[in-house]
């Protein structure tokens, strides 16, 4: 039977991509084992491989922002990314990397066992929902994923990027908040 100190035992020793030669921290992920929400980014960048864990850089304030309008903080959800180690400067995760990492996020979505998924950006949602799947015309739905209900908003970078995007993503935030008060 699986478990998290397993999984995580198992998982820092990953070489299972080239990924993990440039590494200064594996970044498996952190929050409640009994969150109903998981949230699902990208991959570490230079602060979250430096330390460890999941945005912890510029990008994790506004998500702390963003989880504050869901009316919930780090201490209640839990947040992983499609992969563990940095790639070389932020370049998006490749697909055989995607693949070498996927079973790590599929046990931790299996132990978890959410109610909910955000995935956070296009990387997630094309790993978690759909390999076409199109941020800008799709955020904001539910999708139901293996048994889960799974949605997509921008990635927090993206939205400091471009700030046009944030009353949308906003709207989303919303719309997770209202399920969550469901569940
Ligand atoms: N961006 C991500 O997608 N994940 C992190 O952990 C940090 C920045």
């Amino acid at each position: 039977m699986d478990s998290w100190d397993k999984l995580k035992t198992e998982c820092a020793d990953c070489r299972l991509c080239p990924l993990c030669t440039g590494r200064h921290n594996l970044v498996f992920g952190v929050g409640s084992e009994q969150a109903s929400l998981m949230l699902v980014g990208e991959g570490p960048g230079e602060q979250e491989d430096l330390q460890g864990f999941p945005f912890v850089g510029p990008a994790g304030k506004l998500l702390d922002d963003m989880l504050e309008i869901i009316d919930l903080d780090r201490s209640q959800v839990y947040i992983a990314n499609t992969v563990k180690c940095r790639p070389p400067h932020n370049r998006d995760p490749q697909r055989e990397e995607l693949e070498a990492c996927r079973p790590w996020l599929e046990r931790q979505i299996a132990l978890l066992s959410p109610k909910l998924i955000v995935c956070l950006g296009r990387i997630a949602a094309m790993e978690l929902i759909r390999p076409d799947f199109r941020i800008t015309r799709e955020h904001g739905q539910w999708f139901e994923v293996g048994g889960r209900r799974v949605l997509a908003t921008f990635h927090p970078s993206a939205l400091l990027r471009d700030p046009s995007r944030r009353p949308e993503a906003f709207m989303d935030l919303r719309e997770i908040r209202r399920v969550y008060r469901t569940l």
